[in-house]
């Protein structure tokens, strides 16, 4: 079983792309982030304890992401996982090597999806997702086929409550302390490869479907 890790600034665009993904490789997609609404949407106690540092912006406890991501791991149904979200600090991306070791899988690699900053803020404020299968839109730029309805499930879109503005400029602070280190953290490990995120939505798609089938 090999992991992908794929790495970027909130809105960089790795839920869109994850989830095209799914089809062309065959993969299967854990995105902590849809892990963490689906658990505070059916109320679990770790789900409402992670909903308001979510909704202001924060980054949970590691041990709760570390073990809705092993056991998602351990299920072992998929040749290929793309990890969206996870690891977010140095701790985490240590907590999963040894996840990986125990279940005896290996990082192939970590994708840095590059956004250049003054872009990820005007997709934020215009992003729109599916309240059940996650799909991701935005009301400009990816429209769906019908206003306020998912193309992929028919069910309804709305507005992520940390899209607010103001969550949006920590999400963006909080990514630059904690998250943007692994970046160099990876780079020193001789793991990462870097794609560009700055084009149409089925441009990275091709061009993250190469760097993966291509190997490290
Ligand atoms: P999470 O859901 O992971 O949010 P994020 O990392 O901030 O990333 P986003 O989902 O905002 O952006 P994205 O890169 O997926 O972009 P998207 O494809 O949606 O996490 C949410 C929260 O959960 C965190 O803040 C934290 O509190 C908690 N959490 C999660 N994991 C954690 C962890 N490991 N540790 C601790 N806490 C954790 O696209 C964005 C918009 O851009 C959309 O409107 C889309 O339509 C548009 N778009 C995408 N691609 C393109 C393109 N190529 N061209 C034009 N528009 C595009």
């Amino acid at each position: 079983m090999d992991v992908v890790v794929l790495l970027g600034a909130p809105g960089a665009g790795k839920g869109t792309t994850a989830i095209r993904m799914v089809d062309r490789l065959g993969c299967r997609h854990l995105s902590t982030g849809q892990m963490l609404r689906s658990r505070a949407a059916r109320g679990t106690p770790d789900g409402k304890q992670a909903e308001a540092l979510v909704a202001k912006g924060e980054l949970v406890p590691d041990a709760l992401i570390a073990g809705m991501v092993s056991e998602q791991l351990a299920e072992g149904d998929a040749e290929l996982y793309l990890l969206d979200g996870f690891p977010r600090t140095v701790r985490q991306a240590e907590r999963l090597a040894g996840v990986l070791e125990t279940q005896r899988a290996s990082l192939r690699m970590v994708v840095l999806l590059d956004v250049p900053k003054a872009v990820l803020a005007r997709r934020l404020s215009g992003r729109l997702v599916c309240s059940d299968c996650g799909m991701v839109y935005h009301v400009e730029t990816l429209k769906p086929e019908r206003e306020g309805v998912c193309d992929r499930c028919g069910a309804t879109l709305v507005t992520r409550r940390d899209d607010q503005p103001e969550t949006v400029l920590r999400r963006l602070d909080v990514y630059e302390e904690r998250t943007a280190p692994l970046i160099a953290w990876y780079e020193t490990r001789g793991l990462l490869k870097r794609v560009d995120g700055d084009r149409s939505p089925d441009e990275v798609v091709v061009a993250l479907a190469e760097t993966i089938e291509k190997g490290p």
